[in-house]
């Protein structure tokens, strides 16, 4: 896979990193506008901030949010936090790992665990702002609640569905 970005990497780093802004709020932007942080952003954003590279590698892989390659075009976010947890949402894990071929976070800023087609990927999140209506997920940012393996499935397989024939479509 190739893993170039459109911009160069040191002109996506001036383009954001304004006088002021911490290294943070640099992040944000970058994924922001990429949807993740390209790994050889690292050195212009040290030169930058005038930081060491192993400070701002360090920064991106501490926190959970920043990603350092794009999102799967299937991405499950299962919320495993307490309420979800007391309505079921470990054994709705077991389900969606059985059903989808993949395993809850794969491995962070790495290449994610995807499907035969490479195309899902599953992340545990703690806590959606829906508690009263548990088990809840997003699919591809869409927020779902009162999540059930069967309803799982569905809204899955149709998303699984419409993801292959926009690949197919590209390749046609
Ligand atoms: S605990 Fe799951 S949405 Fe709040």
């Amino acid at each position: 896979m190739d893993d170039s970005i459109a911009i160069a990497p040191e002109q996506l780093v001036q383009r954001h990193a304004q006088p002021g802004m911490s290294l943070l709020a640099v992040l944000h932007a970058i994924q922001d506008e990429l949807g993740y942080v390209p790994p050889d952003t690292v050195a212009p954003l040290a030169r930058v901030m005038n930081l060491s590279r192993a400070e701002v590698h360090g920064v991106i892989t501490y926190y959970h949010h920043f990603r350092t390659q794009p999102a799967a075009p299937v991405t499950v976010q299962l919320c495993r936090a307490e309420a979800c947890r007391s309505m079921g949402t470990e054994a709705l894990a077991q389900h969606i790992e059985r059903h989808t071929g993949c395993r809850f976070d794969a491995e962070h800023g790495q290449a994610h665990e995807h499907g035969p087609d490479a195309t899902v990927e599953l992340q545990s999140v703690y806590c959606l702002g829906q508690c009263a209506l548990s088990p809840a997920m997003t699919i591809n940012g869409t927020l779902h609640a009162k999540v059930t393996p069967k309803k799982f499935d569905a809204l899955f397989d149709a998303l699984l569905a419409a993801a292959a024939n926009k690949c197919v479509e590209v390749m046609a």
